[in-house]
């Protein structure tokens, strides 16, 4: 292993963002590229509103709609390391390449808007970081508004999420009479300033709790308060602990305003000291560490069409050992094909520039016409295969209809190429000749039929059907395997890739067949 190497791996820090719609993920996106200074000022990242688009928006219903579908990756440096940021889909199009990101991350800052709390989407992508027990930074956002109770909001987060909250920082007031935040490390008050949210501020700091000038600054009332406050927070709640954040059990808390762009660079500053440099990645041969020579990654994500100028599409690498250079041969272990990779990019907030070096950590998109599909390794030669990039269950499912039921191959064609891509996944019940499509995201609904017409020529609706959720199903005994089948015929699919599915068509029925039949395993997650 050279020394080089190792430095660049060390500095490496990927994360994603996980948030409830609205909990600010877009805002704290800017502040966080504004902190690592790849951009000038906040508000240029996505324009809703404004006019402006992010340069990542391909499709003119995205433009309409002022969101982005695209996952980009935006790198930056900050503190000595080298941050990479992968940006997950929200709102409308909330997809399964959404719960996906989350496995090619080694950490993931939670954003939970802070007069409101633990809200339905969080709750649900921790359940996916869960699936690696990926270390989580909290952030407590929106500060300027009235928030909740502090101390409440962090019981909120032990119980409903069921990860121990130490906090890092702690607030005084809130909403107009928002003063700032203590932190409990550095035994310092840094100030709160209002009318700075699209610059860098200057801090301004009062050291140590019992110092006079707090009180001068914040008013005595508020002063005595956190003096109170704090000996609580020490006695009540847990002190940071690294090796339980390291692994999954205790998140560090921050408190801050995203738009205000105050308590961010706290958050950051933590970010890059504790969360883990590249992690060593499961294959179904052996565990590879980031730091050995020869490069390896695999795909999470495929992109159609990212730029209409170039029609491509995008398959994401996440790099997850050695190190990529430009020109240089890999092998396609799905295909066993070594082929040269000269043109990879990276997204260097919203840009595409060609990548000439990049390393473990890192995510490098390869240009892919049709031979590469979610889940496939790429390495320097040996026979690998990456774990743990799964297909996550549809939670809406729609029937598929053409207008012009000639073209039933082309449209099961189409549909199949789409849920390799990770668009959306399709379903074939074993007593219909009905297609059922499943997503996790409304979106993908409308983008599956708009690229039906435009790369597939096929011209398709939907209808409502009678499915509520799916589950992969296995069982070890083929004679018990048998009889569900004969029995729950009227429940089971194939899947794109001919893998038997129990379709429900409510909860209720789902945990009835499970409690009927407990030799059957049904999983709410497939490996590729
Ligand atoms: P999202 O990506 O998680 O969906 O959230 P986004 O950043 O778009 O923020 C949602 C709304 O919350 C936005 O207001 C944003 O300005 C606001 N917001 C984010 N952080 C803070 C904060 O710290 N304090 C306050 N008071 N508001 C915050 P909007 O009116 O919906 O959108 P916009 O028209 O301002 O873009």
């Amino acid at each position: 292993m050279s020394n080089t190497l190792l430095a660049e791996v060390a500095s490496r820090r990927t994360f994603a963002i996980i948030s409830h719609p609205d909990a600010g993920k877009t805002t704290i996106t800017e502040k966080v590229l504004l902190h690592g200074r790849a951009i000038q000022s906040a508000g240029t990242v996505k324009g809703r509103g404004s006019g402006q688009h992010a340069k990542s928006d391909w499709m003119e219903m995205e433009k309409e709609r002022g969101i982005s579908v695209t996952t980009s990756v935006m790198q930056f440096p900050y503190n000595n390391c080298l941050v990479n940021l992968l940006d997950t889909p929200g709102h409308e199009d909330f997809s399964e390449d959404t719960y996906r990101t989350l496995t090619a991350v080694d950490s993931c800052l939670m954003v939970i808007d802070a007069a409101k709390g633990v809200e339905d989407r969080t709750r649900k992508l921790m359940e996916v970081t869960r699936l690696r027990d990926t270390p989580i930074v909290t952030f407590m956002n929106k500060l300027d508004r009235d928030i909740r109770d502090p101390m409440e909001l962090l019981d909120e987060v032990e119980t409903e999420l069921n990860i121990l909250c130490a906090p890092i920082t702690w607030p005084i007031g809130c909403g107009k009479l928002f003063k700032g935040v203590y932190h409990l490390h550095r035994d310092e008050t840094i100030l709160y300033q209002t009318g700075h949210g699209h610059t860098i501020q200057e801090l301004r700091i009062v050291k140590g709790l019992d110092n006079p000038e707090l009180d001068a600054a914040v008013g005595s009332d508020f002063a005595e308060q956190l003096r109170e406050e704090l000996e609580l927070v020490r006695g009540a709640s847990n002190e940071f602990d690294k090796d339980l954040f390291l692994s999954g059990e205790l998140t560090p808390v921050y408190f801050g305003t995203a738009l205000g762009n105050f308590g961010v660079d706290h958050m950051l500053d933590g970010l890059t000291e504790w969360a883990p440099a590249p992690m060593p990645r499961e294959t179904s041969e052996r565990k590879v560490e980031a730091g050995e020579e020869k490069f390896s990654g695999f795909v999470f994500k495929i992109q159609a069409n990212m730029d209409p100028k170039h029609r491509d599409r995008i398959a994401f690498m996440r790099i997850v050992s050695g190190k990529y250079t430009q020109g240089m041969k890999m092998k396609h272990v799905r295909i066993g094909k070594t082929v040269n990779i000269s043109d990879a990019v990276t997204f260097m907030a919203g840009d595409r520039e060609r990548a000439e070096e990049a390393f473990a950590g890192d995510i490098i998109g390869l240009h892919n016409h049709g031979t590469i599909q979610i889940g496939d390794t790429f390495t320097q030669g040996e026979d690998l295969k990456f774990t743990g990039i799964p297909n996550f269950a549809p939670e809406m499912f729609r029937r598929i209809r053409l207008k012009d039921p000639l073209k039933q191959k082309q449209l099961l064609k189409g549909l199949v190429q789409l849920s390799e891509e990770g668009a959306v996944q399709v379903f074939r019940p074993l007593d219909t000749n009905d297609l059922i499509v499943g997503a996790v995201g409304v979106l993908q609904f409308e983008v599956v039929v708009a690229r039906l017409k435009s790369e597939y020529n096929v011209e398709a609706i939907y209808e409502a059907v009678n499915v509520a959720t799916a589950r992969w199903v296995y069982c070890e005994d083929g004679r018990k395997l048998e009889e569900f089948k004969r029995k729950c015929s009227t429940n089971l699919a194939l899947d794109g890739g001919d893998n038997l599915t129990y379709i429900a068509p409510t909860m209720v029925n789902l945990n009835l067949s499970m409690e009927r039949y407990p030799d059957i395993q049904f999983a709410k997650t497939r490996e590729h």
